[in-house]
Formats: structure tokens, C-alpha cells, sequence
């Protein structure tokens, strides 16, 4: 029996079989019930012993090889398909994604993080109090008992209270002075602290709205006097309009919760709209500060005999508008988007000093 070519002729047709049911077809038409290769083995019953053996080690040999042929043809056309599933697939990683507005950063927002970088520079933590705050932390513990005339000038917001009801009264804050009292209450002195946050008071007009933000600062020590409360003003003043000459003027005030007290005003010029820190004959008021009182630092747990410090309290929206040279305070309260669009700040791009604040 020459089995020679059976064997060309199925080999070749696997070899040319480009998909897998061509592939099917040339399986059945050689080793399929009815296949050619298959007929050939039934015949070898009616073999004499001898032939029988040869035909049949032949034959074996050969289904064997179109066999083998056949799977490694199934594999590549396999390979091939899923090459061309991977070519028709293909994404280009390296192609620019498309352009997705994702909002800009509030001015106010871009000012705390400069604020709290410069201040963090100097050894100022971040501290953090209640919007809806008690009467004592806001007003007691800060030295302005229940008839002081303080509390008249604070226009404050008072929360509802149902008759019959015995809970401490609270308020929505008026300033972030209540966040000493709790930061030293929780951290004990030493101390050296900012609270940037929103304060509430009944107030609106051209240059007030209701709700403004301030940062309180305090630093406590042993030593701690009224010279280091003026050179971390200057240094903060100096880093956060990155001027080289800002001047500060030291008017002094009166504040239940210091002793002595000043309103720190700083030098500007204003041409033609344009505000210029550090120059000209103008001056504005940019914050409340002094020694803190004893009465103070005794409500805090903190011992006055042992202890002293400055505190201060910065209006921020103030700070943005003189910074940025935005004219009007309300419109940082409108969510107006195209406000927002103009005078917002590059999202993820945090201010830090080293980079350059604004940059
Ligand atoms: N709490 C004051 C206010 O809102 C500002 C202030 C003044 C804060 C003097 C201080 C300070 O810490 O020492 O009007």
C-alpha cells in the first residue's frame, strides 16, 4: 500500500484550509466517519494477516500525521484570528485625551492654600473648629460676657431653639477666635496654630455679605511678645503679595479678648483701579490682633502665669480681592461660572513656596 499520496493530498489541503471550517471539512474528508483514511482502516479486516500488519502500521502512521497537521493548523489559524482581534482592537496610549473642563480653584479657596503654606513655613499648624458654635467658646471664653457690648457689634446669627430646651445656645460663629480656645484646650501650650474658615453675620451690602471667611493665628510660649507678632505679619504680608517692600502700620485698637490690642493696616496705591501693595499714600485695614488676654488663655486651661502670646484675625475674601485686584465681594458668592472661569485657579495646581505661590 502506497500511502503516499493520501498523504500530499490531505497535508496540502490543511495547509491551504484559511479558516476553521475549511479546516472541519478537510478533518472529516480524511479521518471523519466516512473519510477516506477511515475507509482505508475498515478494509483491513479483509486483509490477509500479513498485509494486514504493513497497511495497518502505515495507515496508523498517517492518521497520525494528518492528525498533528491538522491541530497545529487550528493553532495558527487560532493565532492569526486573535492577531487580527488585537490589530482591529488597537488604542494609541500615546494620543492627547480630549480637553475636559474640570472647574477652576475659588480665589478664596487658592488664598487659604497660600496662607497655610506660608504659615506652615513659619511652624503654623492648621486647626479647626464648628461653624455652629456654643455662646461660650464663641463669646465667654473670649473674654465678652453675656452683657458686653461686643456682642451687639458681632450682628450674630442665633439657632433656633425650641422652648423648654436646655442645651448650651448656639450660634453660627462670628469669627474663628472660638478655634483657640479650642486648639489650646485640646493641644495645651506651647502652641502654635491658623484656623482658616467660614464666619457667618447679618450683614450685606456693597462691601459685606453674611457669610465671610477669616484665618485666626496664635502662637503661645514662654516668652512670646508683641516684636514676633510684628515680624510674622511682615514676613506673611511680604510671601503672600511677593513684594519685597510691604509696610505695615500698627494702629492700636481695642479687643475684649487682647491685651494690648492693634488693627494692622498696610500700605497700597491705587491707580486707575489698580491696586499696588507697598507703595503710594493709601492705607487698609487687613486685620485685628494683640497679646492674647489672660482671661483668655485662663478659660483655655492655659496657666497666664506661665504663659503668653500674640493672636491675630485676617479677613480672607479681603486678602484674595486686594491680591488678585478683584473689585467687587459679592460677586465671590454668585457661583457665576463665568466669574469663576475668569478668576479661578488651575485645579491640582497646589501653591507652595518653593514653586512660587501664584505661579
Ligand atoms: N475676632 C476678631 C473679629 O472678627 C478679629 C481678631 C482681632 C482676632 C484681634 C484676633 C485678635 O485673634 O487678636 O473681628
Amino acid at each position: 500500500m502506497d500511502t503516499s499520496a493520501l498523504r500530499a493530498k490531505f497535508l496540502g489541503a490543511a495547509a491551504a484550509a484559511s479558516d476553521e471550517a475549511a479546516l472541519e471539512e478537510v478533518r472529516l474528508a480524511a479521518l471523519g466517519k466516512k473519510g477516506e483514511i477511515s475507509a482505508l482502516m475498515a478494509s483491513l479486516g479483509k486483509m490477509e494477516p500479513e498485509e494486514r500488519k504493513a497497511a495497518g502500521a502505515l495507515l496508523n502512521i498517517l492518521r497520525d500525521e494528518i492528525d498533528s497537521a491538522l491541530r497545529a493548523k487550528k493553532a495558527a489559524l487560532g493565532d492569526a484570528a486573535l492577531d487580527a482581534r488585537l490589530k482591529s482592537e488597537w488604542l494609541d496610549v500615546t494620543m492627547p485625551a480630549r480637553p475636559r473642563r474640570i472647574g477652576t480653584i475659588h480665589p478664596v479657596s487658592q488664598v487659604m492654600e497660600e496662607l497655610t503654606a506660608i504659615f506652615a513655613d513659619m511652624g503654623f499648624a492648621v486647626a479647626e473648629g464648628p461653624q455652629v458654635e456654643t455662646d461660650w467658646y464663641n463669646f465667654d471664653a473670649l473674654n465678652i460676657p453675656p452683657e458686653h457690648p461686643a456682642r451687639q457689634e458681632h450682628d450674630t446669627f442665633f439657632m433656633h431653639r425650641d422652648a423648654g430646651d436646655d442645651r448650651p445656645p448656639h450660634v453660627l460663629r462670628t469669627h474663628t477666635s472660638p478655634v483657640q480656645i479650642r486648639a489650646m484646650t485640646e493641644k495645651g501650650a506651647p502652641i502654635r496654630v491658623i484656623a482658616p474658615g467660614r464666619v457667618y453675620r447679618m450683614d450685606m451690602d456693597q462691601t459685606h455679605t453674611p457669610m465671610v471667611h477669616q484665618v485666626e493665628g496664635l502662637a503661645i510660649g514662654k516668652d512670646i511678645s508683641m516684636a514676633n507678632l510684628k515680624w510674622v505679619l511682615e514676613e506673611f504680608c511680604r510671601a503672600f503679595f511677593e513684594v519685597d517692600k510691604v509696610e505695615l502700620r500698627f494702629r492700636a485698637s481695642h479687643f475684649p479678648f487682647t491685651e494690648p490690642s492693634a488693627e494692622v493696616d498696610i500700605r497700597y496705591s491705587n491707580v486707575g483701579g489698580q491696586l499696588r501693595i507697598g507703595e503710594g499714600d493709601k492705607w487698609m485695614e487687613i486685620l485685628g490682633s494683640g497679646m492674647v488676654h489672660p482671661k483668655v488663655l485662663a478659660a483655655a486651661g492655659v496657666d497666664p502665669t506661665e504663659y503668653q502670646g500674640f493672636a491675630f484675625g485676617m479677613g480672607i475674601d479681603r486678602l484674595a480681592m486686594l491680591k488678585y485686584g478683584i473689585p467687587d465681594l459679592r460677586a465671590f458668592f454668585d457661583g457665576d461660572l463665568r466669574w469663576l472661569r475668569h478668576y479661578g485657579f488651575a485645579a491640582l495646581d497646589m501653591p507652595d513656596l518653593a514653586g512660587g505661590l501664584s505661579a
